[in-house]
């Protein structure tokens, strides 16, 4: 079946050349015609301030609503400094907060879609264990296996700046996207 699930993208690496929209570019292909991905950007996000939280700032509520319209989400990661992007986790932050007092949290049982990578070696594992732990902690179903990581992604540019994954990188991604139609079914 095609496009059988729309799912929402988001880039943990907020400027305009960055290299985890680059990658969700790659998970788009790789969900081929099972799923269409779009990314929802969040830059214009505030930073969360309890004192700012009602009435919701009008970035927030437009997310929020952008999010309703999908199945599910992948986020893409960059790490920075061994940790998850602070803008990321802001976004996470206003997600983990109800739109009125009492209502279930706004990614709750939303299924995720989880990749990082990293400049260095690492790929970004060490965040990507915080990132599936708040993700968890905020009652998201999050995808546990597969699992991918991306290290040393500038290597993996060309000399135009597109990217251009290694036949490993690649599977590993396929694998991801592949497994994960079948993971956003069981919630269906
Ligand atoms: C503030 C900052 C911190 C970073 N910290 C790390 C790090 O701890 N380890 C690493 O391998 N790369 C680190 N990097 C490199 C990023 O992982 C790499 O540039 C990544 O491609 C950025 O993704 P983006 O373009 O989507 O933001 C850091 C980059 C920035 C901007």
């Amino acid at each position: 079946m095609s496009n059988q699930y729309t799912i929402a993208g988001i880039s943990g690496g907020l400027s305009q050349n960055s290299m985890s929209r680059k990658f969700l570019n790659e998970v788009s292909k790789a969900l081929g015609e099972q799923a269409s991905l779009t990314e929802i950007t969040y830059g214009d996000i505030p930073i969360y301030n309890q004192d700012i939280e009602f009435p919701t700032p009008e970035a927030v509520a437009r997310f929020r609503n952008e999010l309703k319209q999908y199945d599910a989400m992948v986020i893409v990661m960059p790490e920075y400094n061994l940790s998850i992007p602070g803008g990321l986790k802001n976004l996470l932050d206003w997600l983990s907060r109800p739109v009125n007092a009492g209502d279930p949290k706004p990614i709750l049982d939303y299924p995720v879609l989880v990749l990082s990578l990293s400049a260095g070696i690492s790929g970004g594992m060490v965040p990507q264990e915080s990132l599936r732990s708040v993700l968890a902690y905020l009652g998201a179903n999050v995808m546990p296996q597969p699992r991918a990581s991306f290290g040393g992604v500038y290597g993996m540019l060309d000399e135009h700046g597109q990217l251009q994954l290694n036949e490993a990188s690649k599977g590993f991604l396929n694998a991801s996207a592949t497994a994960f139609i079948d993971y956003i079914a069981k919630f269906k």
